[in-house]
């Protein structure tokens, strides 16, 4: 078992309104109050206030989804660190895929993004993972290493012990398709390894990993206790009060 705490982080994507959004926190409060496992709920920006303030007190802790790298200016639609960070948000998902896909998000900017949200206070979950056909060319290990290596370019050992990294092949992405436990495993071990390199054993074995792809209240034990999974980023299920509850108290 992982001497980390593993973490249940929710991704809601584009989903829920800010009325929703203080329903759901409201009732998520009183479920996983007490749970070993860290709780972070990465919410849409403008459900960001919502979620804080009803969070207060609890032990959820609100991530955005996403940040510009610069301090302030002409970002026309953009919000800074200096913005979340007065909000309340603890964490700031960086570099998903479907950012990178549909909003050009390119290794070097996640690399600007988390230098910004480290000097703002906050704490990166850096998300990395592997196409279909990169997976089929065998060149998942490649290309995942090289996504971390330049998103971590100058950051120090102690950020990165602090800091989280996100797993998700993007073929196991809403499709219900989850990855199995060995090959999730296996790509976070490479990741491990890679910090290992990077930063050494101690740092290495600090920074949490966790998987993301259809995680979901069945397959989440299963998956968390692999030596390297230190918990899950989940989509889809984390939208759904009993479901996420589950993945919360995966150990119960
Ligand atoms: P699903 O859990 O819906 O597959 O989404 C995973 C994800 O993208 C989390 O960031």
């Amino acid at each position: 078992m992982s001497k980390r705490t593993i973490m249940a982080a929710g991704n809601w994507k584009m989903n829920k309104t800010p009325g929703e959004t203080k329903e759901f926190v409201n009732a998520l409060k009183g479920l996983v109050a007490g749970s070993n496992s860290e709780v972070v709920i990465g919410v849409p920006s403008v459900c960001i206030p919502a979620a804080t303030e009803v969070a207060k007190g609890s032990n959820i802790k609100v991530a955005a989804q996403n940040v510009h790298f610069e301090a302030s200016g002409a970002y026309t639609g953009e919000v800074s660190c200096a913005m979340l960070k007065e909000l309340g948000v603890e964490y700031v998902i960086i570099g998903h895929s479907e950012r990178r896909e549909y909003f050009g998000e390119t290794n070097e900017m996640i690399n600007k993004k988390a230098r910004a949200i480290l000097d703002a206070g906050m704490l990166p979950i850096i998300c990395c993972g592997e196409t279909l056909t990169q997976r089929e060319q065998g060149v998942t290990a490649e290309h995942v290493r090289y996504q971390i290596k330049i998103a971590l370019l100058g950051l120090s050992a102690d950020e990165v012990s602090k800091l989280v990294i996100a797993y998700e092949p993007i073929w196991a992405i809403g499709t219900g398709k989850t990855a199995t436990d060995e090959q999730a495993e296996e790509v976070c071990a490479v990741i491990r390894q890679l910090l290992v390199e990077l930063y050494g054993n101690d740092v290495a074995e600090k920074t949490r990993i966790l998987y993301g792809g259809s995680v979901n209240a069945g397959n989440a034990k299963a998956l968390f206790s692999m030596p390297n999974i230190d918990g899950g980023l989940v989509g889809g299920a984390s939208l759904k009060l009993d479901a996420f509850e589950q993945i919360v108290k995966h150990d119960a």
